[in-house]
């Protein structure tokens, strides 16, 4: 799963981007879909499952624990569940690749069974902290030893029966609290996360939609979020809709790329995810909401997105969690517009894949764009419009957000920009190039 062989890519100029593009399957919800599947006694069928490999170490761990998965040839996955509480002890360490949400969210499954499970990864996720779940975990009455600061490899000794907690959030992490629920799953009681700030809901409306007993409530202190311990959760059939992370670069492309005109199609716009679009808005994009449905219990929509001009804005700190894993391709976009946009209050953007602020700083500087750092965010200088300077190389480090945006920003670029290794694009977005090259048609016309 790590990619040992790094795979450099060169991207031109384009000419206006057109026609109807529909980004894959929500990583966050697939990699759910996968987990509480496999936690259900009887056959779940999941389609639009992404097949990244984030998704797929998720799947490669279930299997390795007892659940029977399988892709028919119709594209449809089928997951044998093995029951809460019914997962089995790995027989190898579990490979966990570039995923903090596999991670994360299996860490908090495998505490309440009492089963070891060895987690590993590679060189970007051993870099981050995972003490922000063992501290809650450990609570529960899970043993770990991690390597020193709390990271990969790590080894995870669960127990059963474990001890419900009170937990409240110290950081805005949906990983951090789906990992306590999954806990709660198969613990005796009732678990609760304390929410100050909301962050995506997706476990909690799908393990209610599994059957759990999950209730919300808001409070002085923010959401309590209660989930009633051994639970038993029933195989359901899930549609997953396409990925609003995915498609917010080909937002920005259509907005950035003169003359562009595109419909992106089944993008799931979740309140607690869609806050890149509000921030685009706000700039003077021109994005609008055609044929609203619900797919998989989340609201959808496709997007009509054509190019506009840009003004720069202070980005809310408030709408951070809302497009925590948007501000690289929202730097991207405020590189375009007209003024000084200002990101604050986006400390997490330096413990994700990489260092978002750090890299974007410096992948932006390579292409020509001014920027100035903070610790919690970023000030980016835009150019009111026309084609940035491009011509450089950008490190990815091992960030499959920080390739695609570049990619993007690539697009309105008077010289070609080179990321020094686009195999990570596959973790999340594997048909990223041909989403790309269907909007971009045949001609590929350097930038003026
Ligand atoms: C995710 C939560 C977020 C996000 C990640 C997916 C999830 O991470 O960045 O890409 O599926 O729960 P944090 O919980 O660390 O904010």
């Amino acid at each position: 799963m790590p990619h040992p062989t790094p795979s450099p890519r060169e991207i031109f100029a384009s000419g206006p981007l057109t026609g109807h593009v529909a980004v894959p399957g929500d990583k966050s919800i697939s990699h759910r879909a996968l987990m509480f599947s496999a936690l259900a006694v009887g056959e779940s069928r999941v389609e639009g499952l992404l097949e990244g490999e984030d998704v797929l170490a998720t799947a490669a761990a279930l299997r390795a624990m007892g659940a029977q998965i399988e892709r028919g040839a119709d594209g449809i996955w089928r997951i044998n569940g093995v029951g809460v509480g019914g997962l089995l002890q790995p027989q190898g360490a579990l490979e966990m690749g570039n995923s903090g949400t596999s991670t994360r969210l299996l860490m908090g499954l495998v505490a309440s069974h009492a089963i070891t499970a060895a987690f590993t990864g590679d060189a970007s996720l051993t870099k981050r902290p995972m003490g922000r779940v063992i501290e809650p975990l450990s609570r529960m009455g899970a043993e770990f030893t991690a390597y020193p600061g709390g990271r990969l490899p790590l080894i995870l000794r669960g127990i059963n029966p474990a001890v419900p907690i009170d937990y409240t959030l110290p950081v805005a992490s949906a990983q951090v609290k789906s990992a306590v629920l999954l806990a709660g799953l198969n613990t005796p009681g009732i678990t609760r996360v304390i929410e100050p700030i909301a962050t995506r809901d997706h476990s909690e409306r799908m393990l209610r939609g599994f059957g759990a007993t999950v209730t919300v409530e808001d409070d002085a202190a923010g959401k309590i979020i209660a989930i009633t311990g051994e639970a038993e959760l029933r195989p359901q059939r899930i549609v997953v809709p396409g990925d609003p992370s995915s498609a917010a670069f080909l937002v920005v492309a259509a907005t950035i790329v003169p003359g562009s005109d595109i419909v992106v199609e089944n993008v799931g716009l979740n309140p607690t995810r869609a806050g890149i679009f509000t921030a685009l808005r706000m700039m003077g994009a021109d994005i609008t909401e055609l044929n609203p449905r619900e797919v998989g219990g989340e609201p959808v929509a496709d997007l009509r997105v054509r190019h506009a001009h840009l003004r720069a804005i202070e980005v809310p700190a408030e709408l951070a969690p809302s497009m925590i894993d948007e501000y690289p391709i929202l730097f991207v976009a405020a590189a375009f517009a007209e003024g000084r946009t200002v990101a604050r209050g986006a400390h997490e953007l330096r413990v994700k894949e990489s260092d978002r602020i750090a890299a974007m700083a410096a992948a932006l500087g390579a292409c020509g764009v001014r920027t100035e750092e903070y610790e919690d965010g970023l000030c980016v200088q835009g150019n009111g419009g026309g084609a940035i300077a491009g011509g450089g190389t950008v490190r990815t480090h091992l960030d499959h957000r920080i390739a695609m945006s570049m990619a993007i920003a690539a697009l309105n670029a008077r010289a070609s920009i080179t990321l020094d290794d686009a195999s990570p694009i596959a973790t999340s977005y594997p048909v990223f190039f041909q989403s790309l090259d269907l909007l971009r048609g045949e001609t590929l016309v350097p930038a003026a």
